[in-house]
């Protein structure tokens, strides 16, 4: 391949597969815009990254999702889209002003009916949901420090089958560097705990794109 020092970047090349392919739609770009005006941290996943979520949903005929970190509901929407009409989603998140934002842009986006926000520390809520039934895709996003707690109840609210999906699993790169970044080091634990367990199979993806270099596990219950 050629190089040029012309030769648009990867931001550029983002953007035109965010136009081209991903076209979230009004919808998104009011969710991003509801983010800025509340003076939320722009954390959501890429537009990239939401329609992966969504076509991934759509892939596994996921009916039950589980989120864990909602922020404005970003990501929450796009896999409510790949989602059949009678499939629910459930969202534990911590913040309630977080809660609040998100309740209005999923109202907005057609799926009250079929999302459930549940505010405050997922570590409390998780528990609460052991005994149904299980759920077919869990997205972990949240406070990363409990990346490991979160994949072990995903295990435990899962079945065979089920896909797993962590964001933020390369950081810019300090999963190997964390130095005094107590995040990747937890970020780190979660990988290192993938790796050693039988439990499933899993794999990362590493991104670069609108929020950076960064990346995500996904992973398949045995
Ligand atoms: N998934 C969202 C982004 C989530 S940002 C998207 O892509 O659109 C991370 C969110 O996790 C924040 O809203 C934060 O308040 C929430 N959070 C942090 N700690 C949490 C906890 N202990 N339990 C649940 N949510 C938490
Ligand atoms: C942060 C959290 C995220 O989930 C993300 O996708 C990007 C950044 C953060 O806490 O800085
Ligand atoms: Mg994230």
């Amino acid at each position: 391949m050629v190089e040029h020092q012309s030769q648009p970047g990867w931001r550029a090349v983002e953007d035109y597969f965010s136009a081209t392919l991903v076209k979230g739609g009004p919808v998104m770009d009011a969710v991003i815009e509801s983010i800025a005006a509340a003076g939320l941290p722009p954390i959501e996943v890429a537009p990239t990254a939401g329609k992966f979520l969504m076509l991934l949903a759509r892939i596994q005929g996921a009916r039950r999702v589980l989120e864990i970190g909602t922020l404005a509901g970003y990501s929450t929407i796009w896999l409510a889209r790949g989602m059949p009409d009678d499939g629910h989603l459930t969202s534990c998140e911590y913040l309630p002003e977080h809660a609040a934002v998100a309740s209005k842009n999923i109202a907005a986006a057609g799926f009250g009916a079929k999302v459930d926000i549940r505010v405050g520390a997922a570590l409390d809520t998780l528990p609460t949901l052991a005994g149904g039934e299980p759920f077919d895709l869990v997205f972990i996003d949240a406070d990363k420090g409990n990346n490991t707690n979160y994949l072990r109840w995903a295990l435990k609210l899962t079945r065979p089958g089920s896909v797993i999906v962590m964001d933020n699993v390369v950081w810019e790169g300090a999963i190997l560097a964390p130095g005094d970044d107590p995040d990747a080091a937890a970020i780190r634990a979660a990988l290192d705990f993938l790796g050693a367990s039988d439990a499933l199979d899993a794999t990362a993806i590493q991104t670069v794109g609108a929020k950076g270099w960064d990346g995500f596990v996904i992973a398949v219950v045995r």
